[in-house]
């Protein structure tokens, strides 16, 4: 309720959805209580450097990139995956620079994305029924009653990933890991199997060019740049655990979340009366929030008054996800919505989660050319309506996975079978991935060439 006393743990007087159920509250309580205890794992300054950034997004000084897995899991927590991550978003900010002109603000699904929403609270294979997975940090995957218990001891274990995730993250960053951006690490192999190699060639020489051009106008040399900022983000679906590190700082007068930068509510968790905005809503963290064609209007009026009642800038990001065949008709009037409150927003575009199908092998996939139509049309539904698309929010990894259909190798349904990793969402794989920032920054310097 706005207006009314938070606390961090006011939440537990509203309805909590795609919370697990855990059989033994005592050992919940301990291993809550430990994890308050616990240094955190972001600090405050980080955290009002990124909204000072999301503000200026807003204003079209700034484009935010957010990608990463759809779910982190313990196994994964290794060196080569973090590093490939961490290689694609950076390359893709490169890109996005030069097309954009606009300095890229960097926030990686990462160190924290452990816990999934799930249609149903159980699973049923032939006749055993047991919990539905909800991710690293509340059961595990195989199909076993003991594996799919909600297990309160994997709360200290996912935070301990996180905080091994951001150290190793901090580490390549300060060691000068920012070399691995220069164009030339670029993997572009794929550009010339492309049944337009021809143009895509031309796009990644504009592209270059466009680098050299901002470079020499600017003096600094983004290939080298040394100091990366790079923020970190996930879904703030397991209260207890976002409650835990949650602290009030004396010297900000003011809550934080403290495990991470920029947590996000899901969509199916984006109730304005519903727990996980009543716990956002008292963070001093700027709050992303995932809406799409099933929010009614009323409903999204009380949700952005709730999330940010003073009107502050940098404060609150909306992520739409509508799916390609939708963002035309879903769009245009939430922005007018927006409008009519006078409330600043950054308008962030998810062009994955309104896009997801299952292929006749039963496969979940999403096809590049509906990732990359849902853009361009928020691109320019938000040009036409006078707003501004301020960042991009992908599912993605730094791997040769085989997830999405289509790009520039023409993946098809039978090529998923390859490596098909994902234990939920189908991400885009290095390539697919750079395609896209390829194509976001052509689409600009197409704009601004007369
Ligand atoms: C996600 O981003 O993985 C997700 C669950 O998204 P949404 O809430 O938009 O469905
Ligand atoms: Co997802």
């Amino acid at each position: 309720m706005t207006g009314a006393a938070w606390s961090p743990d006011s939440w537990h007087a509203s309805p909590a959805i795609q919370q697990p159920t855990y059989a033994d509250s005592t050992e919940v309580e301990r291993v809550v209580g430990r994890l308050a205890q616990l240094p955190p794992l972001v600090t405050s300054w980080e955290i009002e450097a990124l909204r000072e950034q999301i503000a200026a997004a807003q204003q079209g000084r700034a484009f935010v990139l957010q990608g990463g897995d759809c779910a982190e899991n313990f196994d994964e927590c290794t060196s080569e995956n973090i590093v490939r991550k961490l290689k694609i978003l950076l390359q893709m900010s490169v890109v996005l620079t030069a097309g954009l002109k606009r300095p890229i603000v960097r926030v990686g699904r990462m160190a924290g994305q452990f816990a999934k929403p799930r249609s149903a609270d159980i699973e049923t294979r032939g006749d055993v029924s047991l919990p539905s997975y909800r991710g690293d940090l509340v059961n595990r995957l195989a199909f076993t009653a003991e594996a799919r218990e909600p297990n309160p001891e994997l709360l200290l274990r996912g935070y301990e990933r996180a905080a091994l995730t951001l150290n190793f993250i901090r580490s390549l960053i300060d060691g000068g890991f920012a070399d691995l951006h220069h164009p030339e690490n670029w993997d572009l192999d794929f550009v010339g199997h492309s049944a337009s190699a021809a143009e895509y060639h031309r796009l990644v020489e504009r592209i270059a060019d466009s680098l050299d051009f901002f470079e020499s106008i600017t003096g600094t040399a983004i290939s080298q740049a040394r100091r990366v900022d790079f923020y970190t983000s996930h879904e703030a679906l397991h209260l207890l655990y976002e409650q835990a590190q949650t602290r009030f700082l004396e010297h900000r007068d003011g809550w934080y979340n403290l495990t991470t930068h920029f947590p996000w509510i899901g969509m199916r968790t984006a109730a304005a009366d519903g727990a996980h905005v009543e716990y956002c809503r008292g963070l001093r963290n700027p709050i992303g929030v995932k809406v799409g064609g099933e929010m009614s209007d009323d409903d999204l009026r009380r949700l952005v008054t709730t999330l940010n009642p003073d009107a502050e800038a940098g404060r609150l990001t909306l992520i739409h996800r509508f799916g390609a065949g939708k963002i035309n008709d879903g769009l245009p009037p939430m922005i007018e919505t927006v409008a009519s409150l006078g409330i600043p927003v950054l308008w962030m575009c998810d062009p994955m989660h309104g896009n997801t199908e299952s292929v006749a092998n039963g496969r979940k996939t999403r096809r590049f050319d509906n990732i990359l139509g849902e853009l361009e049309a928020a691109f320019r539904i938000h040009h036409d309506a006078g707003t501004v698309l301020g960042g991009v929010h992908l599912e993605l990894t730094g791997e040769h996975v085989t997830e999405c259909i289509g790009g520039a190798r023409g993946l098809d349904a039978d090529g998923l079978e390859h490596a098909y990793r994902t234990q939920v969402d189908p991400r885009l794989n290095y390539e697919q991935a750079m395609e896209v920032a390829l194509r976001i920054a052509d689409r600009a310097v197409a704009q601004a060439t007369p």
